[in-house]
């Protein structure tokens, strides 16, 4: 079976928080202060097993954990097991800020995970220190070298470009593609952070400015065919290895081919990422057949899908931090 929306978009990519936690406090993600924890509700193995195999029925196929930051979740590795062993869903992946990857990464293999985007948006340390508010760029670099060992192909590096802060480490980060495996991929900005409307405008860096500076210094860049329902534009630098890609939510947006459905860390399912609408499933996961329940609200998720996503700044019920990228 195929799921699409009321707009006839396929949806097959699924999206699990697993926590709202993070151990970095990246300033376009985190709002200034926050300490939160898992709070009573908050999604259990036995919880992904059900919705995986209600989603898997419903013929979505990949599934990738975000946080906060997944690798705090102690029971991560059962999930993406309870994952591996969903059938039909084909791809397991993680987003991460690595710092943890070198600690866990015998037990996520073990489990079965796939492969890792890793968020990186500086190479020069006191750069990355700002931007993660006191993070050490060294233990991320570990992890993206440790995921490269392991091959854990394709290895993607996000970076969220801000002016000002890291727009002088484009360069820099683009290079990381020229002799190693790495797709790093240039994200605008979006205001997802409650950050001051003025302070967000002032920081924005279209993604053309992004490729114009990389083409400046590189050379014209080669397209490389993806997956055009991907939100990644993707290109190689003349004679590079990896890749550079471009994700333009905001000047290109990519509403159109969405195909992603979330869950939330406390049991909502929110069908756009950019609109606060979430629906409250916890009486499924409850229900005497979860899996059916699931099903259930997962159909009518999908029918709440709006057609597009809102990209202007506006204040946002739930932050970043909270829904996972
Ligand atoms: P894979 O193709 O599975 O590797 O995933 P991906 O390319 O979607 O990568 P990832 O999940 O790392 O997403 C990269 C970034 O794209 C996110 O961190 C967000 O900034 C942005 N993004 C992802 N999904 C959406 C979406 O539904 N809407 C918008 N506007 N932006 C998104
Ligand atoms: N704008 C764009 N992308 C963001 N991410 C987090 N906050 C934002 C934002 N405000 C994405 C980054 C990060 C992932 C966890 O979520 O890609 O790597």
């Amino acid at each position: 079976m195929k799921l699409r929306d009321t707009h006839g978009r396929l949806l097959k990519d699924l999206r699990i928080s697993v926590t709202p936690r993070c151990n970095l406090h990246c300033l376009y993600c985190h709002p200034q202060g926050l300490e939160v924890s898992d709070p009573p509700g908050t999604v259990t193995t036995e919880d992904v097993r059900h919705f995986l195999k209600a989603a898997a029925l419903l013929g979505l196929e990949a599934v990738r954990f975000t946080g906060g930051e997944p690798l705090v979740r102690k029971e991560l590795p059962q999930m993406i097991e309870a994952a591996r062993n969903t059938p039909g869903i084909t791809d397991v992946a993680v987003t991460t800020n690595g710092t943890l990857f070198r600690r866990r990464h015998k037990e996520l293999l073990a489990a079965g995970l796939g492969r890792l985007n890793i968020s990186l948006d500086a190479v020069t340390p006191e750069v990355f220190r700002r931007i993660t508010r006191g993070g050490d760029f060294k233990r991320t670099w570990d992890a993206v070298e440790l995921a490269l060992e392991l091959e854990l192909h394709p290895v993607k590096l996000n970076a969220v470009v801000i002016r000002s802060l890291n727009d002088g480490e484009i360069l820099p980060l683009a290079a990381l593609s020229l002799e190693r495996p790495l797709h790093v991929r240039f994200i605008e900005y979006m205001h997802l952070s409650n950050a001051p409307f003025e302070t967000y405008r002032a920081q924005f860096v279209p993604g053309k400015e992004t490729r114009a500076r990389i083409e400046a210094a590189f050379g014209p860049l080669e397209p490389v065919p993806t997956d055009p329902t991907a939100p990644a534009r993707v290109y190689r630098i003349p004679g590079a290895v990896g890749t550079v890609g471009f994700i333009n939510p905001v000047t290109e947006p990519f509403c159109a081919n969405c195909s992603r459905l979330r869950l939330t860390a406390d049991r909502k399912l929110r069908p756009c990422l950019l609109t606060d609408l979430e629906l409250d499933i916890a009486w499924a996961f409850e229900a005497e057949q979860p899996v059916e329940a699931l099903v259930d609200a997962i159909l009518m998720a999908a029918g709440k899908k709006p057609a597009f996503g809102n990209t202007l700044p506006t204040m946002r019920e739930r932050t970043m931090l909270g829904i996972g990228g």
